[in-house]
């Protein structure tokens, strides 16, 4: 599973047309889960928000919320790949209350909880055959109870297309709204990207409440 991500790197060096078309795509879905912060941030207009991305990677999602303004005041990114980890470290070490961590999702459970958790492209290639599913369920099962407003993920949807790509994982809105329903009442699924790639937020109730100002916990 790591050296897959190794090798990618390595692949995608060599191809510029892919490294284009990967970029755009990673935008366009920082774009949409920077949205989905920025409502966050507009419902708690008192305080700094707390993120935790999951599978930070080289910290991409970070280095766009910073440059797009966000209130994020305490990050915590958690990667299995040591170089990554080490690379954050390196780059963003001025940042405050910034932290990475080294570690398997698969295993690790945080310890304290964040407004808003992230998972982007970690649901997105298969290692596991048919255990992948499985895997992402439990996770979301793991981690959705440390997220005290929003949880975030995205996927290769396959709601529009016929064919899958070797290694890629597909899901289809309504496996998508399955594992957000059995999780929450409250969810956004947002599937209108040119690359079929989708992304789901999970809420928990007291922030939809508060968004609709019933008052009300879900
Ligand atoms: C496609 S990259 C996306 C990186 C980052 N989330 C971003 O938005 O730029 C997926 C990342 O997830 C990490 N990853 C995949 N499976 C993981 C797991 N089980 N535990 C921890 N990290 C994982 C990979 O090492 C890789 O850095």
């Amino acid at each position: 599973m790591k050296s897959w991500y190794r090798k990618a790197l390595e692949v995608g060096r060599d191809d510029a047309e892919k490294i284009n078309y990967v970029a755009i795509a990673a935008k366009q879905l920082y774009q949409a889960i920077h949205s989905v912060i920025e409502d966050v941030c507009l419902y708690q207009p008192y305080r700094g928000i707390s993120l935790l991305d999951a599978g930070c990677g080289l910290g991409g999602l970070l280095d766009y919320i910073d440059a797009h303004g966000s209130r994020i005041s305490r990050y915590r990114g958690v990667d299995f790949l040591p170089e990554y980890v080490s690379a954050c470290r390196r780059k963003f070490r001025y940042r405050p209350d910034t932290s990475f961590k080294e570690a398997d999702l698969e295993y690790w459970t945080p310890r304290e909880k964040y407004d808003i958790i992230v998972i982007n492209g970690v649901f997105t290639n298969n290692f596991k055959g048919n255990g992948f599913g499985k895997f992402i369920e439990n996770t979301l099962d793991k981690l959705f109870p440390f997220c005290e407003i929003a949880l975030v993920f995205s996927y290769i949807s396959s709601s529009f297309i016929d064919y899958h790509l070797p290694g890629r994982y597909y899901m289809d809105f309504s496996t998508v709204y399955k594992l957000c329903s059995d999780r929450t009442r409250f969810l956004r699924i947002i599937e209108d990207f040119p690359q079929y790639l989708g992304v789901a937020v999970m809420y928990q109730g007291d922030h939809v409440a508060i968004r609709y100002g019933s008052g009300k916990k879900g």
